[in-house]
């Protein structure tokens, strides 16, 4: 059997960090909000390279918060936000718990992140803010997408929990927000998130917002939320933050031996990697005409893939708008994807088993 993910084998790798971080945190008697907070945040912003970080309780948590206190969704305003139509629900969900409306956009084919001709399309006189997503660890478009924010006065933020390490320094962008859910590239052993913000006063608020939204002296005057990363979680990231680059590295290897070996079909569309690289293969992601067919030969094999996402968020209840356009590229591509095994921890071995399953297909 080849798992998708196997978390247990980072653990092992890092044992001895995880018990110490453990260990530190259980002893100085402050669980939440204490030193390792603060000390992750500030190790976090540097090697993001920007000014400031917020930890919070989620990805999802960080989005709404960074929407919130940067201005660009004002409650029950009609404030549109465009985004992705390929993307984790979670994206649209803090658009919506933020106050604002989520409007879909279409994706490029190749890169699969969000097209900025169909962002110009979209654009009203309600958008506020554009939320481009680093789709499977891959930067979205942000150079054209920061031209047309520019132009038409709209903020953007980055929704980068599959990019933890894809870009640094200097940013188009208001905020960025991370998801340390555990199978990210930066996971925790729970639930997480963090913004990070050249803006001060965008951090600031965050941590206001944080913890409900009153001051020191527990007196409210915004109305915030409950969500606090707490210090296991931050100790146990700040050990596995000193290892982020080395998996990455290992990541984009493991990557370019999945795209050598399968470059030999036809069938098979494999992920586009711009040079510099600054992908940094959250996913990995290929696309196949029969990929329903594809993945069951596959776990007849033993190898477990998945698919990320079985649907679009236009065409989901919950954000589906009256109104809504056809987006024809993501509605193609939403039935080829496949992600494949990949994660450091993966050998050569078992993903040179992969490949040859993937390539002993015949429809
Ligand atoms: C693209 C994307 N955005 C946002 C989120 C939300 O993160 P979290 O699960 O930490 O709330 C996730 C993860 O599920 C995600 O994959």
């Amino acid at each position: 059997m080849i798992p998708f993910l196997d978390l247990k084998r980072q653990f092992l790798e890092l044992e001895a960090e995880v018990n110490e971080a453990l260990r530190r945190v259980l002893a100085s008697g402050t669980y939440i909000l204490g030193v390792e907070v603060e000390s992750f945040e500030s190790e976090w912003a540097s090697f993001c390279g920007v000014a400031g970080a917020a930890a919070v309780g989620s990805g999802t948590d960080a989005l709404t918060l960074a929407l919130i206190a940067s201005g660009a969704v004002r409650n029950n305003h009609g404030d549109e936000v465009l985004t992705s139509t390929l993307t984790s629900p979670y994206t649209a969900l803090s658009i919506v718990k933020a106050g604002g409306v989520p409007v879909f956009v279409d994706i490029d084919p190749s890169s699969c992140t969000v097209q900025p001709e169909d962002i110009e399309r979209a654009i009203t006189p309600h958008t506020r803010a554009i939320v481009p997503v680093h789709l499977y660890g891959r930067m979205a478009d942000m150079l054209s997408i920061a031209e047309i924010a520019a132009q038409r006065n709209l903020m953007v933020f980055e929704d980068a929990a599959h990019a933890h390490g894809a870009q640094k320094g200097a940013n188009s962008s208001v905020a960025a927000s991370y998801s340390f859910y555990p199978t990210k590239n930066l996971g925790g052993f729970g639930d997480g998130g963090i913004v990070t913000s050249n803006d001060e006063s965008i951090i600031k608020t965050i941590k206001v917002l944080r913890q409900g939204g009153h001051d020191a002296a527990l007196k409210t005057n915004v109305a915030g939320l409950n969500s606090r990363l707490d210090e296991v979680q931050a100790a146990i990231l700040r050990a596995k933050l000193k290892r982020l680059d080395e998996w990455n590295v290992r990541r984009r290897r493991l990557a370019r031996m999945y795209t050598e070996g399968l470059k030999e079909s036809h069938q098979i569309k494999v992920p586009v990697v711009d040079e510099p690289e600054s992908h940094v293969h959250h996913l990995y992601v290929i696309q196949h005409e029969k990929r329903d067919d594809l993945r069951k030969h596959l776990l007849d094999q033993g190898i477990e893939t998945m698919v990320h996402y079985p649907s679009l968020l236009h065409q989901q209840p919950l954000f589906r708008q009256s109104n809504q356009r056809s987006l024809p590229v993501a509605e193609r591509v939403v039935n080829k994807i496949l992600s494949l095994p990949l994660y450091p921890q993966l050998t050569d071995i078992e993903l040179e088993k992969v490949t040859t399953a993937v390539l002993s297909y015949r429809d």
